[in-house]
């Protein structure tokens, strides 16, 4: 699953060492570690509380340590776990949790059990569209089912923690983790991460079917400079506000015990050093009581480089001059739990000693862990609920298969059907071709938890399931060499270019199946184009020129541009990567079973340059005008837009959105109102449409949003149906935060627009009175 990775060896010599106090990132802040060593949120549980300072009392120094240390599977041995070992991460397989667990409980002294995690980002074995998808479902449910069986599979091998929801914001198409949250919606990102947190956790997880949901990665690590996974962030106080910290803030508000640190450096200071999002906001302004976790070797990634490159293990930052100082700047920013670095547990002992860590720190950050454990039942039930030779059977259940397909066909997006060419008529002769048509392996997407290639419907037998006939030609490969060589894109050749279009011309209608390798998105898988890989496109005019009627069904973990492509294909559908299920969905939508709904969570730039382009930007003195030269555009591109915009995608049918109305022209600060509207479905197919809320106010002390998202519903309706759809305003919408960090309510006009995208212009406004 995981590839290689380097390991951290910490053999670095004591050196000497200020550290300065992690520090404020933004405004200067002084250290917020008394704020937040004061547990608030659920410390009701006096229960749980009596039962940790229990065992507290009777650890060791050495043990409280241990407790601290998070390994991945690689680095555990079971004379660890006799010690007293914390967590353990990506250990999968029933029989070796069970080990582990039982020297846990058994062997170590105090028998604390271990706390197993795992990256179910879009579900464990039965493999949902990736959350990117999910995001375009624009539907709660399938963010939520995703997570419900992801956790029930998880649970049954052992797992008791998952690092997900991802819920990085971002406006970055050429980062490959864009493809891991929902997009570059604030708002959207919240609705959907708190039901991953709920689906993941439901109300009590110690539930043998629930985790620990671990929200990642805080905070900001959605934006590194040029799209480059881990590089460098720097931004305003309202933005880190209003942009980044919502989607945590609801996934905490929703439950959440554990939240992921970030490898990025937010104005200078690095994710997992850094005492003002930490100490300061998560654990002091927010009561956090969990636990928050480093990244992968993020703490050792604190510590400078040593000019000469010795094999030092990881480093970079320099906000530290070496293993110590990174251990203590980690411990006294926030970080409770760190993972595959050993840092804290190997010099713990000396920072002590030399008083740059205190023991009520250390206290606390062992408090935290244990009260999670103690939450999540691991003390009663350290064991999976079902035995080891039993897990397997549990694994794509129908429930489960069933809840993928629907997920899968609810994410994809209709970006354009010219002619009405989709759906076809699964009676006629259907030729499928190109590099994804036939493939397992890309359609599970990037973070394929422990998902098989062998699970995965391909496009071809979804399609021949409903058009039994159906021929296939590749048309070209896509390589997924890694890191990559010679052929990086892929489709370098048009050697099959023939034999698909013999294909095409031999059948009535073809289906395109094209877009990226699920090695091209997630994780340290940047790009620096966003165009179709390789020779694609040209394989595309090819099956024009045949003149057959054609849709492009395409999977990708980010935005694409295609300009030419719109051109070229009457019919385009975004399928993301759909999961197990991918085949049975694309074909329920291809010959209308499915009516799409799904709705774009991010802008599709019309040209690379345009990047970062997002709907939720704020305004300009010298607003873009493509008919002016002194406003705020390029040359070279006659229009402002994207080539689709947030919240785009088309249906079988058609809809009207009208009638916005306010329940009062007038609000108070603390006050609330209504907005609804109609939507009518005009068209002659039952469908889709996802109703669409935005706010702008015009007139702020700091340049607001253009647009914000702040209301959204998917409905479904028969033909000339309609239906009134009503959304709830209050301060938390017309709201912001300003650049002291500071929730403002300013009065003044807000204007209200109402309808199925971000373009959308129906509008109205109410004023909030002074
Ligand atoms: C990723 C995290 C992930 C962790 C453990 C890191 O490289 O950034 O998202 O949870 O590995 O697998």
């Amino acid at each position: 699953m995981r590839r290689f990775r380097f390991r951290a060896s910490i053999g670095v010599p004591v050196l000497a060492l200020v550290l300065a106090a992690a520090g404020g990132v933004m405004a200067a802040t002084q250290s917020s570690d008394e704020q937040a060593l004061q547990p608030t949120r659920q410390s009701a549980d006096q229960a749980i509380e009596s039962k940790v300072s229990d065992l507290l009392s009777k650890m060791t120094l050495e043990e409280k340590l241990e407790q601290i240390q998070l390994l991945p599977d690689f680095m555990v041995t079971e004379d660890e776990v006799r010690k007293g070992l914390g967590s353990v991460l990506s250990v999968t397989e029933p029989r070796r949790i069970r080990e582990l667990q039982r020297i846990a409980v058994e062997q170590s002294r105090l028998k604390i059990p271990i706390l197993f995690a795992f990256d179910t980002i879009h579900g464990f074995r039965t493999i949902f569209p990736i959350p990117l998808g999910a995001g375009a479902s624009f539907d709660p449910q399938v963010a939520f089912n995703d997570h419900k069986y992801g956790a029930r599979e998880s649970a049954v091998v052992g797992l008791k923690q998952t690092y997900a929801p991802m819920v990085d914001v971002s406006h970055e198409p050429r980062w490959g983790r864009i493809s891991e949250a929902a997009g570059e919606d604030p708002y959207l990102n919240s609705v959907l991460g708190a039901a991953r947190v709920k689906a993941i956790q439901g109300g009590d997880y110690s539930a043998s079917d629930k985790l620990v949901a671990s929200p990642k990665h805080f905070v900001a690590y959605g934006q590194p400079e040029s799209g480059r996974d881990y590089n460098t962030t720097d931004m305003s106080e309202q933005r880190l506000r209003n942009l980044y910290l919502p989607p945590f803030k609801a996934a905490i508000d929703a439950g959440a015990d554990t939240v992921m640190c970030s490898f990025n450096a937010i104005n200078g200071v690095p994710g997992c050093g850094n005492d003002y999002t930490m100490n300061r906001i998560l654990k002091g302004e927010w009561g956090f009581d969990g636990f928050v976790e480093g990244d992968w070797t993020a703490v050792a990634e604190l510590r400078a480089c040593p000019p000469k490159l010795p094999d030092t293990g990881p480093c970079g930052h320099g906000v530290a001059a070496d293993g110590p100082a990174a251990a203590a700047l980690a411990l006294n920013a926030g970080v409770d739990s760190e993972m595959t670095s050993t840092l804290i547990r190997d010099f713990g002992q000396q920072l002590l000693a030399q008083d740059r860590i205190s023991m009520r720190r250390i206290d606390d950050a062992v408090r935290r862990i244990l009260r999670v454990k103690f939450r999540a039942g691991l003390f009663e039930h350290p064991y999976a609920p079902v035995a080891p030779d039993k897990a397997e059977a549990e694994m794509l259940r129908p429930d489960a298969v069933a809840a993928a397909r629907k997920a899968a066909s609810r994410s994809m997006v209709l970006l354009q059907n010219k002619g009405g060419v989709l759906p076809l008529d699964p009676s006629k002769k259907t030729a499928v071709i190109g590099p994804l048509a036939n493939n397992q392996h890309d359609m599970l997407g990037p973070w394929w938890g422990a998902g098989r290639d062998t699970d995965a419907v391909t496009v071809l037998d979804g399609i021949k399931q409903q058009s039994p006939g159906a021929t296939y030609a590749e048309g070209c490969k896509l390589s997924n060499t890694e890191p990559p060589t010679t052929d990086p894109e892929g489709c370098g050749s048009d050697a099959g270019f023939a034999e698909a279009v013999a294909v095409a011309k031999a059948a009535d209608q073809v289906v395109l199946a094209l877009g990226e390798t699920r090695e091209m998105s997630g994780e340290a898988a940047a790009r620096s184009t966003l165009d179709l890989p390789g020779r694609q496109e040209e394989l595309i005019q090819a099956i024009k020129a045949t003149g057959k009627p054609f849709a492009v069904v395409l999977f990708n973990g980010r935005p694409f541009t295609l300009e030419g492509v719109v051109d070229d294909a009457p019919a385009i559908l975004d399928a993301w990567f759909p999961g197990v299920q991918a085949g049975p969905a694309v074909a329920d939508v291809v010959f209308g079973q499915v009516n799409p709904g799904g709705k774009l969570p991010v802008s599709f730039p019309r040209r690379l340059g345009q990047v970062p382009i997002y709907y939720n930007h704020e305004p300009t003195g010298r607003p873009c005008d493509p008919e002016q030269k002194y406003v705020s555009r390029h040359r070279d591109i006659p229009s402002c837009s994207p080539l689709f915009e947030f919240g785009h995608g088309l249906s079988y049918t058609t809809f009207d959105v009208s009638n916005l109305q306010l329940s009062s022209s007038t609000v108070s600060k603390n006050g609330s109102l209504r907005a609804s509207v109609t939507v009518t479905n005009t068209g002659r197919r039952k469908g889709d449409e996802v109703v669409q809320l935005y706010l702008h106010d015009p007139v702020a002390s700091i340049s607001q949003p253009v647009r914000r998202l702040r209301g959204f519903e998917r409905v479904t309706l028969d033909p000339g149906k309609s239906r009134s759809v009503t959304f709830t305003l209050d301060k938390s919408d017309f709201g912001f935060y300003d650049n002291r960090g500071k929730f403002t309510v300013e009065p003044g006009q807000i204007d209200v627009y109402a309808g199925n995208s971000s373009s959308a212009s129906m509008t109205r406004s109410f004023t909030v009175r002074g």
